[in-house]
């Protein structure tokens, strides 16, 4: 097995971490969404283990607030594919969460996604979490109020670590985050890992 000394340096990192990729984007191939492959990119190179949903390609029903998880302890009542996200954000060690930002908060898909977390929000524990921004205005301080969005779920989660946030600020069309330090940011933090 080959070892990777940048992660044996950190101590309590590992080797072939299981990274979860959630790129919400409607935009298959936008800005937020080829962040997310220089992510994996970078950290595929590294040794992990990464696999990106885009949710555009999921069927996730809003919460419905009926309580059946959170009052009778039931599993969702809803059947749909949240059931094998919500496996796999259980089993990964490292969650990126991508969002394009829609009126200076994160896009519904994205948002929908957090609340149908309700039913086993409580296992996603001890995860690593990386946020991805994109928007056409230049101005990373804008972008806080998203990235607040991000934090509010996170809070909710026990031993979770906020490692990086990736700004893909000043892009506004498909593909014109190309060329932009954001590119070469996703890469590095995916290889630092
Ligand atoms: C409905 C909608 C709302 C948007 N709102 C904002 C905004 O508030 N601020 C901003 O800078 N860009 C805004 N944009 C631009 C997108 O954030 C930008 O095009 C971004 O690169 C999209 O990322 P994507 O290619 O990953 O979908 C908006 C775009 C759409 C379609």
């Amino acid at each position: 097995m080959k070892l990777y000394p940048e992660n044996q340096i950190k101590g309590k990192s590992k080797v072939n971490k299981k990274i979860l990729v959630l790129s919400s984007s409607p935009r298959r191939g936008g800005n937020s969404d080829l962040l997310c492959d220089q992510f994996i990119n970078g950290s595929t190179e590294a040794g992990h283990l990464a696999e990106k949903i885009f949710l555009k390609d999921k069927i996730i029903n809003y919460c419905t607030g009926c309580g059946t998880c959170i009052d009778k302890k039931k599993s969702c009542s809803q059947k749909d594919d949240m059931t094998e996200v919500l496996d796999k954000m259980v089993a990964a060690d490292v969650i990126v969460m991508a969002t394009p930002v829609y009126f200076y908060t994160m896009c519904a898909q994205m948002k929908t996604l957090i609340d149908r977390t309700c039913s086993r929000y409580t296992e996603i524990t001890n995860k690593e979490f990386y946020f991805i921004v994109t928007a056409a205005d230049n101005d990373t301080q804008a972008m806080e109020r998203t990235i607040e969005e991000f934090r509010g779920f996170t809070y909710c989660l026990d031993g979770s670590e906020e490692k990086g946030i990736i700004y893909g600020v000043g892009a506004w069309n498909k593909g014109e985050i190309k060329g932009k330090p954001a590119m070469e940011e996703a890469y590095q933090s995916g290889k630092s890992v």
